[in-house]
């Protein structure tokens, strides 16, 4: 019900607020934490382990019979399942992390039948908290304030959906080799490329190194377009809703396919005015991607 999820609304912006604790006292003891994972661009560090042990104790405490999927205890393998399901990126962007970028932030989600219908990231270094519940829209918090605004924030682009106009963000991920990196770099590439009559392809592209909060840029108006192959849930599922909820859309990254889930690996995300003028960024960025 309405009520049962504006409860866990307040429970994982508890939780969150908590993270944000956590990753503050954190920040003079970063440099020497980082860690690598696969490779040395793919970093962790302690307090990624701490916070989501946090997060994890303290939802499993409140709903015992929910599953629960985190970045850092994942088992390859494992699939998001239709029964709810809580998903916790505990430091989005850890890389910026680490080396005390702050831009970066913890990310909660809770997902039904595959779909996130309660969203919340929060960057405590700008005090930032974003957030959404499914058909209740979504707002930005600044929790130096207590000010709260709905999304979007600035107002919309005027409906000419034309990636020409559009500051479009873009990632790198951690692998630097394979399928899903050379479609990173032609993307890329073709974004601050020439369109063949002239003129650029965007106005320019960004890479801000936090997928969760991309997708909060696009909802707040920062950025009019993200674009990313190859992430995973944890990484989009509360930046998802939030972005939906002020009035954005998720599109797969499979040509024609308006209505992905958060099993896929490859997404993008857009915000226009209306619904039906949002498609034509979508599909010049299919265009862009080309045959794969
Ligand atoms: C990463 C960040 C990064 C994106 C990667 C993610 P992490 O998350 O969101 O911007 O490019 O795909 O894995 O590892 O910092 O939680």
């Amino acid at each position: 019900t309405k009520d049962d999820l504006r409860k866990i609304h307040v429970l994982l912006i508890d939780i969150a607020m908590d993270a944000g604790k956590m990753m503050m006292a954190a920040e003079h003891a970063l440099l020497t934490a980082a860690q690598f994972k696969n490779n040395s661009a793919d970093v962790v560090t302690e307090y990624d382990h701490k916070i989501e042990t946090m997060v994890e104790k303290r939802i499993r405490a409140a709903y015992p019979s929910f599953a629960f999927l985190g970045e850092e205890t994942f088992k390859h393998g494992t699939k998001l399942g239709d029964i709810p399901t809580f998903i916790c990126d505990p430091i989005d962007g850890t890389l910026n992390f680490s080396k005390g970028v702050p831009n970066c932030a913890v990310s909660l989600a809770l997902t039904l039948d595959k779909r996130s219908v309660i969203g919340v990231v929060y960057n405590p270094f700008r005090g930032d908290l974003y957030h959404a519940i499914k058909d209740q829209g979504a707002y930005l918090t600044k929790t130096s304030t207590g000010l709260q605004v709905k999304l979007p924030v600035q107002p919309v682009p005027p409906p000419m959906p034309s990636l020409q106009s559009c500051l479009v963000a873009v990632e790198w991920g951690n692998q630097r080799s394979g399928s899903n990196w050379s479609l990173r770099t032609s993307v890329h590439n073709a974004l601050l490329t020439s369109k063949a009559e002239g003129g650029a392809m965007c106005k320019s592209v960004r890479s801000n190194g936090s997928a969760a909060l991309n997708f909060c840029y696009v909802a707040h108006g920062m950025l009019d377009a993200f674009w990313e192959g190859g992430v995973w849930s944890w990484d989009v599922c509360a930046g998802w809703i939030i972005l939906e909820e002020a009035g954005g859309i998720v599109a797969s990254a499979n040509p024609g396919d308006w209505n992905p889930t958060l099993e896929g690996r490859l997404y993008f995300a857009v915000r226009h005015a209306k619904r039906e003028e949002q498609r034509g960024v979508v599909e010049e960025l299919w265009g862009i991607m080309g045959e794969r």
